[in-house]
């Protein structure tokens, strides 16, 4: 009856967020060398070690002179559970290059914290310290060097950073970025490094394949809210997780995404931008007013597909009679059946994707559906196997064939459904 994503009992678990979620080692294999420059973001810097780690990748960390005044080489070794480096003098290496040895063996060097002074510094290819000297000795074609600026909003805003910003990145550095908010020097504004796991992700985005370079995705996802009146109304169960994740995993690979939610209680995914809507018909509304800058729209939002006929402006008020007052239902739009039906959808411009949650007989259900709403791709999955939980298994039906994807997590799924996606629309041109 409620269009179908099956997602967890809203408000019986705690919302963790996807990162967590997942438990998938995204950086396996992937050696991170870690920079440290000066800058009160360094006590960001344990944590982002530790979140690399648990991805899966091997971290080796170096600090500048400029950042051991923040935080200890003693913890980040502890951390890295590796030997710290912070001077080109440093005899271990046998052949005393650590500049050298430290920027080959890596897959990307990442700094974190990088402050104006750095960046300033490494723009004019100064290396006056090891962790210069190896930004400047890294092979620049096959070890991507990754910027994470931190600093006072002052300091950011100036035409000096930003020009340094532009160069760098006209150089072949990938600046990741900056938070806004309250800075530890007591002003408000842009320049805040961004968080361990706002970094975590940009960097698995950044090691992940582009395979929706170009695309735009519309996403639905989440419940519905029909108001009955100021103070009650009717949705569902839907947590949005799987619609969330379907968002990472299409930013990860290249695509600008939109993401129209209902009301729910997830953290949007890093890079995509996200309108929340209450009902099913602010949700239409939505998807219309952008479809057609899209190029996939994938509907994962569980649509209540009636709503109050009336809403009462006033608290519906108990009266002395115990008769209950009587609802009437009208029918909300198809949103997925409405999209199939533009333009777009039909001269093959528009790649559509819907979702079907079922409890029985899912190869029949989710094919009748498929050919129902009239799109090239349905996910079908049982409900009551994903209701309340973080994993999922998905089936996916298109005209020639159907495809299992076994258990796992949402996000891994999603990762996947990804993949589908992009190979339907490269074979379907
Ligand atoms: N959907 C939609 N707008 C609606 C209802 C559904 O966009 N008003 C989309 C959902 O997002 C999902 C797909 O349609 O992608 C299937 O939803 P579902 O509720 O399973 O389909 P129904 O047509 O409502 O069928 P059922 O009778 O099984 O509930």
């Amino acid at each position: 009856m409620l269009a179908a994503q099956t997602d967890t009992l809203l408000g019986m678990t705690p919302q963790t967020d996807l990162v967590d979620a997942a438990q998938t080692l995204e950086l396996s294999g992937k050696h991170i060398v870690l920079g440290l420059s000066g800058g009160i973001a360094c006590y960001k810097s344990a944590e982002l070690c530790r979140a690399l780690i648990k991805a899966g990748a091997t971290v080796q960390v170096v600090m500048t002179e400029a950042a051991e005044q923040f935080i200890t080489p003693v913890t980040m070794q502890a951390l890295s559970g590796r030997a710290v480096f912070t001077s080109q003098w440093d005899a271990r290496e046998d052949n005393n290059m650590a500049h050298i040895n430290l920027s080959r063996e890596a897959d990307a060097i990442l700094i974190a914290p990088c402050s104006a002074d750095f960046m300033a510094k490494l723009l004019h290819g100064r290396a006056d310290d090891l962790l210069r000297l190896m930004c400047l000795a890294r092979p620049i074609d096959t070890v991507p060097l990754l910027l994470a600026p931190a600093m006072n909003r002052e300091m950011y805003a100036h035409p000096a950073t930003q020009r340094n910003l532009t160069q760098l990145q006209s150089d072949g550095a990938t600046v990741l970025g900056v938070g806004s908010g309250f800075q530890a020097c007591g002003e408000t504004g842009d320049g805040r490094m961004l968080e361990p796991d706002e970094l975590l992700q940009d960097i698995i985005a950044f090691f992940t394949p582009k395979v929706m370079a170009g695309q735009r995705v519309l996403i639905t996802a989440g419940p519905t809210y029909e108001a009955i009146d100021p103070v009650r109304g009717i949705t569902n169960l839907s947590s949005g997780k799987m619609g969330f994740a379907i968002a990472r995993a299409a930013r990860e690979a290249g695509a600008d995404v939109t993401l129209v939610a209902g009301p729910v209680g997830l953290s949007t995914p890093r890079g995509v931008s996200r309108i929340d809507v209450k009902s099913a018909s602010n949700m239409l509304e939505a998807v219309i007013l952008r479809l057609q800058a899209a190029t996939v729209f994938i509907a994962t939002a569980a649509v209540a597909d009636w709503r109050p006929a009336a809403f009462e402006s006033r608290k519906i008020k108990k009266d002395s009679s115990g008769v209950p007052p009587q609802l009437a239902f009208a029918e909300n739009q198809d949103i997925l059946a409405t999209v199939a039906q533009s333009e777009a959808a039909k001269n093959g411009k528009l790649f559509c994707v819907g979702f079907a949650a079922e409890s029985h007989d899912l190869h029949e259900n989710a094919q009748a559906k498929r050919m129902r709403k009239n799109v090239p791709l349905l996910i079908g999955n049982i409900g009551p196997d994903t209701f309340g939980q973080d994993h999922n298994a998905l089936l996916l039906v298109d005209s020639q064939s159907t495809t299992e994807m076994p258990r796992a997590s949402k996000l891994t799924l999603a990762r996947q459904l990804v993949k589908e996606i992009a190979n339907r629309m490269k074979k379907s041109k």
